[in-house]
């Protein structure tokens, strides 16, 4: 088995889980990647975009899609991975116990956290729970002003903690929601746009940090 096992994991909701997942799925399978895309989260909203893309496409979405409750997800990880390149989950917020089981999983877990104090803090029992699981992160700062010098100072702050830190940030773009509410990505919706070389440069630094598991 050599694939990558992303999790993305954020006990804080709205820090945009559920986007980066969605979004760096379509950024992948641009390029060609074998890409499986599991959802755990009972709130099911990665789910909903795959149903809308399934409306407007049909079978052949790019991706293989996985919907299941977290306490199955051992074993339908290991299938997927002889299958594809990287698994993308997308976990539940709070410290439920399918969070931990996805931390688990990853080889590396992908953080959201949104340039502000109360949002940082708020990170800290996601970062535990990695450290507990000995599993690498990355943090991703998500929704960046544009006029960020707060933001600038905390990520200048971040690096003092010594956890990895993600060199792109996320811009707070409409263009991540709009392309997400036609159950596409911002790469598949506004090729070229900033939105779009953001998460491809987000993709590429992640796929490229990180070793396959094997
Ligand atoms: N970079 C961004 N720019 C603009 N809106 C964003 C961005 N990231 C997330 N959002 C919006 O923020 C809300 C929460 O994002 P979501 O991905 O559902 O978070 P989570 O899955 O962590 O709860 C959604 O309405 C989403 O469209
Ligand atoms: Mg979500």
């Amino acid at each position: 088995m050599t694939a990558k096992v992303f999790t993305i994991a954020q006990q804080k909701g709205g820090a945009g889980k559920t986007t980066l997942a969605a979004q760096l799925a379509i950024a992948w399978i641009a390029q060609r990647r074998r890409i499986a895309v599991v959802d755990i989260d009972p709130q099911g909203s990665l789910s909903h975009w795959i149903e809308l893309r399934r409306q407007s496409m049909g079978s052949a979405i790019g991706f293989t899609p996985s919907t299941l409750s977290g306490w199955r997800l051992a074993g339908e990880v290991e299938r997927l991975m002889r299958l594809h390149d990287a698994l993308l989950i997308d976990s539940p917020p709070h410290a439920m116990t399918e969070a931990r089981i996805a931390v688990r999983a990853a080889t590396l877990v992908i953080v959201p956290v949104q340039p502000s104090p109360l949002d940082l803090w708020a990170t800290r029992p996601t970062l535990e729970l990695a450290r507990a699981e000995h599993r690498p992160v990355l943090l991703v700062v998500n929704r960046m002003p544009s006029r960020a010098t707060l933001a600038h100072d905390m990520i200048g702050k971040l690096a003092a903690y010594e956890i990895g830190v993600a060199r792109t940030t996320i811009g707070n773009r409409i263009a991540f929601a709009a392309s997400m509410a036609v159950g596409s990505g911002v790469v598949e919706t506004e090729p070229g746009s900033p939105a779009a070389q953001e998460i491809i440069a987000l993709g590429e630094e992640i796929w490229n940090a990180t070793p396959a598991a094997s």
